[in-house]
C-alpha cells in the first residue's frame, strides 16, 4: 500500500483555509475514504486546552510564552500524528508554516529556535503538499468583520497580518513543488475545484 500523505491547510485569518478544508473532509466522506482532520492549535483533547488558554482574549503572554505554547499544543498531537502517519490521509488546518509565519515574521522570535524545537517534535514526520490560502488585506477586514466573537490571534493590526502573509510565502517559495497557491480573492467555486483535483493527485 502507498503511503497515504500529510495534507496541510495555511493561509491568515479570513483566507478561507477552514472552509477549504470542510469541503476536503466532506469530499473523502462522500467518497467514503478514511482520513484524519485535525487543526493546530487544537486537535487533541490537551492540544485543545491548549488552544483555550492561548487564543483567550484575557490571556496576555509574552510572544516566547506563546511560541512554547504551540509547540506544546503540537507535542500533543504528535503521538496521533504517529499513529496514522502513512496509514491514512492526514488533513492539517494549520502546522509547522504557521509557526514560523506568525512567531517568527510576525513576532520576530528567533527562527533557529522554532526550527530545531519543530524538528525535535516531528522527527520522520513530514508534511507532503500545503495548501496556501493568501487574501487581499480589504477581504481579510470585510470577513474578520463578520466573525460573531474575534479570539486574542485576530487582534493584530493589519501589518501584522500582510507580514505573516509574506512569510507564508517565502516558505513556499523555497520548495514550489509542495505547494499550492489559493488566491482566496478570486471565485471560490474555481478554487473549490482547483484543491479537489489537486487532492484526486495526492491521494
Ligand atoms: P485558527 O483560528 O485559524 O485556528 O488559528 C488560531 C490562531 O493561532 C491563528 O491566529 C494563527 C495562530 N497560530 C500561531 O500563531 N502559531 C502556530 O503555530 C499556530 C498553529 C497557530
Amino acid at each position: 500500500m502507498s503511503k497515504k500523505p500529510l495534507i496541510v491547510f495555511e493561509g491568515i485569518e479570513g483566507s478561507g483555509k477552514s472552509y477549504h478544508i470542510l469541503n476536503v473532509s466532506k469530499y473523502l466522506d462522500k467518497k467514503k475514504i478514511d482520513y484524519i482532520k485535525l487543526r493546530e492549535p487544537g486537535g487533541c483533547k490537551n492540544s485543545e486546552k491548549i488552544r483555550k488558554l492561548i487564543l483567550n482574549n484575557k490571556s496576555s503572554f509574552d510572544k516566547n510564552t506563546d511560541l512554547l505554547l504551540y509547540l506544546a499544543a503540537r507535542s500533543e498531537n504528535i503521538n496521533l500524528l504517529k499513529k496514522n502517519y502513512g496509514k491514512k490521509i492526514i488533513l492539517i488546518d494549520r502546522f509547522i508554516d504557521s509557526t514560523v509565519s506568525y512567531q517568527h515574521y510576525g513576532l520576530g522570535v528567533n527562527l533557529k529556535l522554532i526550527n530545531m524545537i519543530n524538528k525535535f517534535l516531528l522527527k520522520e514526520i513530514k508534511v507532503d503538499f500545503t495548501f496556501l490560502n493568501v487574501v487581499k488585506k480589504n477581504n481579510m477586514i470585510k470577513r474578520l468583520k463578520k466573525r460573531k466573537s474575534l479570539n486574542r490571534y485576530d487582534r493584530f493590526d493589519n501589518s501584522f497580518y500582510s507580514k505573516v502573509q509574506r512569510g507564508f510565502l517565502k516558505l513556499a517559495k523555497k520548495d514550489k513543488k509542495k505547494y499550492l497557491i489559493i488566491n482566496s480573492n478570486l471565485d471560490i467555486e474555481i478554487n473549490k475545484s482547483l484543491i479537489i483535483e489537486k487532492i484526486k493527485k495526492l491521494i
